[in-house]
């Protein structure tokens, strides 16, 4: 891949960029709901503002340009929802009735920093705050409509809550691939097939790109979701940001555990090619989105 005289490739500067688009985004909407209760905004900013990668917001804004050509504001805005619902379920993911991981972005959790009850109300806060935003500051009351129903389905109960629901359940119980794919595709691809269906919606995609897009951004969700669960067993807390080795000791349903390293490596390259695959249709615009399914091929954390 290219690179500039600092060694940054064109993804990279392309990726930090989209960052710095969500980040103040964020700023700006938090900013300006005066009325949120200042001891809720701190634990909303605390985790919502450590140094997540925003894979999904950049996916949503590459999908708006693959079909535009540019990045409006409304996928703008519809990022900045995606990444709240992304870090409320981060946020709960970590209680001790869920996961209880004492570590998140590189600091302590939500729950250790402050406490269980601000953890979970700062995760329904933000939860909620994305589709205030999405029904508020979308310029097209369509569109609204739409943006709210895929994000309101990939989290809901037959999306991530799904998909957390089963993975707590079968905590300790022997798994299959079937169980597997279901686990991972409710808590974890569905919400990445939101961003990309949000990003074609902001970018008015025909009927065959929105489709293609979703397709897309299902196929990267699972692999993202399964190198997570390889780097979970191959990587160390710090390089993470969060605690190596917890599926193992929490005996977690995951493709490591279950069909083993090398197996899991191999469906995330059969997976990452899938995902190029439904971008057939497109021309150099879809170049970031290319990029991305090779780049979560080596992601270290
Ligand atoms: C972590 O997601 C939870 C999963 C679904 C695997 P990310 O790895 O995108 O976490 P951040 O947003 O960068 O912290
Ligand atoms: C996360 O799965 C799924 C969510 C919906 C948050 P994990 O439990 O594996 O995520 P990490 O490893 O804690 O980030
Ligand atoms: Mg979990
Ligand atoms: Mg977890
Ligand atoms: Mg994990």
């Amino acid at each position: 891949m290219p690179t500039n005289q600092a060694g940054h490739s064109d993804f990279d500067v392309e990726l930090a960029n989209n960052k710095k688009v969500v980040d103040a985004m964020l700023e700006r909407l938090l900013a300006e709901q005066k009325q949120i209760e200042p001891n809720i905004m701190q634990a909303m900013r605390y985790t919502l503002e450590g140094p997540g990668k925003r894979i999904r917001a950049a996916m949503l804004l590459w999908c708006c340009r693959a079909v535009s050509g540019t990045i409006n504001e409304n996928a703008k805005i519809a990022a900045a929802a995606v990444e709240m619902v992304h870090t409320y379920s981060l946020i709960h993911d970590d209680l001790p009735a869920m996961d209880n991981d004492d570590m998140r972005r590189g600091k302590p959790t939500c729950h250790k920093k402050f406490d269980e009850a601000t953890a979970i109300l700062a995760g329904d806060a933000l939860l909620t705050f994305a589709f205030e935003v999405l029904s508020e500051r979308i310029n097209n009351p369509a569109a609204a409509v739409a943006l709210i129903g895929e994000l309101a389905a990939a989290a809901g109960p037959a999306g991530m809550i799904a998909g957390q629901m089963a993975d707590l359940r079968s905590q300790k119980k022997k798994g299959n691939r079937e169980l597997l794919e279901y686990i991972h595709t409710n808590k974890t691809a569905k919400m990445f097939h939101a961003a990309a269906a949000m990003g074609a919606i902001c970018g008015d995609a025909d009927r065959r790109q929105y489709e293609s897009l979703g397709e897309y951004g299902l196929k990267i969700g699972l692999c993202f979701q399964i190198t997570d669960d390889i780097l979970d067993v191959c990587s160390s807390s710090e390089q993470l940001g969060k605690t190596a080795g917890k599926d193992t000791k929490a005996d977690k349903v995951t493709y490591p555990a279950v069909i083993g390293l090398e197996k899991s490596r191999e469906i995330v390259r059969e997976l990452a090619q899938q995902a190029i695959d439904e971008l057939q249709s497109f021309g150099q615009e879809a170049v970031f989105l290319r990029q991305l399914a090779m780049e979560l091929l080596d992601r270290k954390k």
